[in-house]
């Protein structure tokens, strides 16, 4: 039985970003090092990724690992680098057979090399593929994404090419690191942690959100179903009434 099957297909989030979270509390509740839980968090990943382009989504990003995360002690960051390559190379030929295009936002200049060669591969390969993007979040800073955007914008008015007045949202957005990516519909938070912690902080203005108890190893299809059937049964009001929206 296809566990989407009661959801309303008419009403799927184009674009479901999820801050994955709690690897670490749930390998200690099991008496595990930290990267024993990121491990299993590769396998929520897979069974995520696979759950969202069967239900329908277009867009799916994942945040990975932000520009905060390298002050974690060296031996975990080592390990999160190493997972990253293991999996892009492990997982090449899954995205291919499911038509799934692999990119990156933030800064991945910055990664291990072999990090950066692993991706780049996964992201030429997949290129033309158009069921669904999985976009990575590395070494990202939505603060930092937003300070990049002005001083593009900044250059350009310098340079008479854009005028101070002409600046509006649509300026913004085009110069961020999601340029040409529809905002997230839903924004899922796994470890009933209720924070954005540098995530999309612009792309996220009128996102539905919805926070989880479960740690993210234990992060299932059943669970992703629950989340987008809370987004379905949510009024969107985007700053409008009700009553503008129902009629
Ligand atoms: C948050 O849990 C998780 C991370 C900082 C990293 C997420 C990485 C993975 C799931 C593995 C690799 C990812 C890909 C895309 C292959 P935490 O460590 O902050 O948990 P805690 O809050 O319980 O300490």
């Amino acid at each position: 039985m296809d566990w989407f099957k009661d959801l309303d297909s008419e009403k799927i989030p184009e674009h479901i970003a999820i801050i994955m979270d709690g690897n670490g509390r749930w390998a200690k509740a099991h008496g595990k090092p930290r990267v024993f839980g990121h491990k299993n968090g590769v396998k929520s990943v897979r069974e995520i990724t696979e759950g969202s382009a069967e239900a329908g989504v277009r867009y799916l990003t994942l945040y990975a690992f932000s520009t905060e995360n390298w002050s974690r002690p060296k031996l975990e960051v080592n390990a999160l680098m190493s997972l990253l390559v293991q999996t892009m190379d492990n997982e090449i030929t899954t995205l291919m057979k499911n038509n799934i295009r692999l990119r990156t936002i933030g800064d991945i200049s910055q990664l291990p090399e072999k990090n950066y060669q692993s991706l780049k591969k996964g992201m030429e390969e997949t290129a033309h593929n158009d069921r669904m993007d999985l976009i990575l979040a590395l070494n990202y800073s939505g603060q930092a994404d937003i300070i990049n955007a002005t001083k593009k914008i900044a250059a350009e008015v310098k340079e008479g090419k854009l005028n101070i007045a002409d600046i509006n949202c649509g300026t913004f957005s085009q110069n961020l690191s999601t340029a040409g990516i529809p905002p997230p519909e839903l924004l899922i938070r796994t470890s009933g942690e209720l924070r954005l912690s540098n995530f999309l902080l612009w792309e996220l203005a009128y996102t539905e959100l919805y926070f989880s108890p479960v740690f993210w190893p234990d992060f299932r299809k059943q669970h992703l179903y629950d989340a987008i059937k809370s987004f379905q049964q949510r009024e969107r009001r985007f700053g409008k009434t009700g009553e503008q929206i129902s009629n």
